[in-house]
């Protein structure tokens, strides 16, 4: 069946169109066509404001849809249009072609309804409510966490497959709203062993990005900064700057980084009493900055492993992009048992994206068994759970 997913539940606008097939164990997609706009205009403010990235989603949207409907050549009244428009192509072929095209058209929408920015959320929805009326097609509500989980299978061009996925697995999903430790025992079926009690980890390397001055999104601008630092030797700066690794010893699987990102401004104001704050300093507080996030999430991502003794490991979301935190789970991973496996998303799939809402749409079918209420009764649910 071919799915056309939508995106909208922060600042990415993202459609795409997956051809979907098999059962869960064997599930099999090829992308036919996928798009992003990635909003630029907040990193001027330094943050994403919900009302004008509601407003871009609606411009965006329209745009998507017709980009990838062309891509994947399924649009018929273009179709159409170029069968009356001139041109060197033969007439009758060019029926035929406009014929098949609309042979294969889409069989059901996904649209992210929560957790998210509920005007951001609502746009999607709309869009899709529309659609659906228009193509007499079902939509399927996506969860956008479980997106990210599932996003680790796939790739944003060809084809590709589940592998053999042995449950539970442990997922650490880890984006701008989320910190969070996710048995999944099944598909479809959740337990979250821990969670952030405040700042997601995203939002704490964006505020702290922010302090040192550097633009929205923060992570991957302080993460350029920590690797500066830690190629250079860090026995080499004058300053020795330590900040505490927060809920290490904490008993139970739950994060905290709002103490972290305190301790950096405070550190901050302290060592611009005596002098500026020059480039060498930020990258060093950058740097010690991401080790105590970094060592923070692959302790509790032991702790959860050998606890609930699993040996398949999810990274996902926006922050699974860190390449300090991916060296360090491999190497987490490579201490444990053998067996162990470690899957984290393409960089293109780690950051929001509609692909995994159309993987995460596929599984939500095939539980349902394609049952669908009614498309204009979904709702947007900004702390939906998993
Ligand atoms: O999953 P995502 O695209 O959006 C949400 O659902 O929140 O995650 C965005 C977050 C932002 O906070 C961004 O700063 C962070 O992921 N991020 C990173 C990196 N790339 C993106 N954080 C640390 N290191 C990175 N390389
Ligand atoms: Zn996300």
């Amino acid at each position: 069946m071919k799915i056309l997913s939508i995106e909208t539940s922060c600042d990415d606008t993202g459609i795409s169109i997956l051809e979907a097939k098999g059962s869960t164990e064997n599930a099999s997609f090829n992308v036919l066509a996928d798009s992003l706009i990635s909003q630029d205009i907040h990193s001027a403010y330094g943050g994403v404001f919900p009302m004008m990235a509601k407003r871009e989603h609606i411009k965006n949207l329209p745009i998507l849809l017709d980009k990838v409907l062309r891509y994947a050549g399924f649009s018929l009244e273009r179709s159409l249009a170029q069968v009356d428009a001139p041109s060197r192509e033969n007439f009758q072929q060019k029926i035929i072609r406009a014929e098949s095209e609309a042979k294969s058209r889409i069989d059901a929408i996904a649209v992210t309804y929560g957790p998210g920015l509920e005007p951001c959320l609502w746009t999607g929805i709309v869009f899709a409510q529309e659609l659906s009326k228009k193509w007499n097609v079902p939509v399927i509500p996506t969860n956008h966490m479980e997106g990210h989980i599932f996003s680790v299978f796939g790739k944003n061009k060809g084809e590709f497959k589940f592998p053999k996925i042995v449950f539970p697995v442990l997922t650490l999903l880890v984006s701008g709203g989320h910190t969070e430790l996710v048995l999944v025992k099944d598909f479809g079926k959740y337990k979250i062993l821990g969670k952030t009690l405040d700042d997601a980890a995203g939002e704490a390397y964006d505020k702290v990005a922010r302090m040192l001055g550097l633009p929205y999104p923060g992570g991957p601008a302080l993460s350029r900064l920590a690797s500066q630092a830690r190629k250079l030797k860090i026995k080499d700066y004058e300053l020795e700057i330590i900040l505490p690794r927060p809920m290490l010893y904490s008993k139970n699987l739950n994060f905290s980084f709002s103490g972290l990102k305190t301790a950096v401004l405070y550190l901050i104001k302290k060592i611009q009493k005596t002098k500026e704050l020059d480039e060498e300093t930020k990258s060093q507080i950058a740097l010690e900055f991401e080790n105590a996030v970094v060592e923070t999430l692959v302790h509790k991502t032991k702790k959860a492993m050998e606890e609930y003794k699993v040996s398949t490991l999810i990274v996902a979301g926006g922050v699974a992009a860190n390449k300090h935190l991916r060296n360090e789970m491999k190497k987490l991973t490579k201490l444990m048992d053998n067996d162990t496996k470690l899957f984290f998303p393409t960089p293109e799939l780690s950051r929001d994206n509609a692909l995994m809402i159309g993987i995460a749409g596929y599984l939500q079918f095939l539980k349902k068994k394609g049952k669908f209420g009614r498309a204009s009764s979904i709702k947007a649910k900004g702390d939906l759970a998993l």
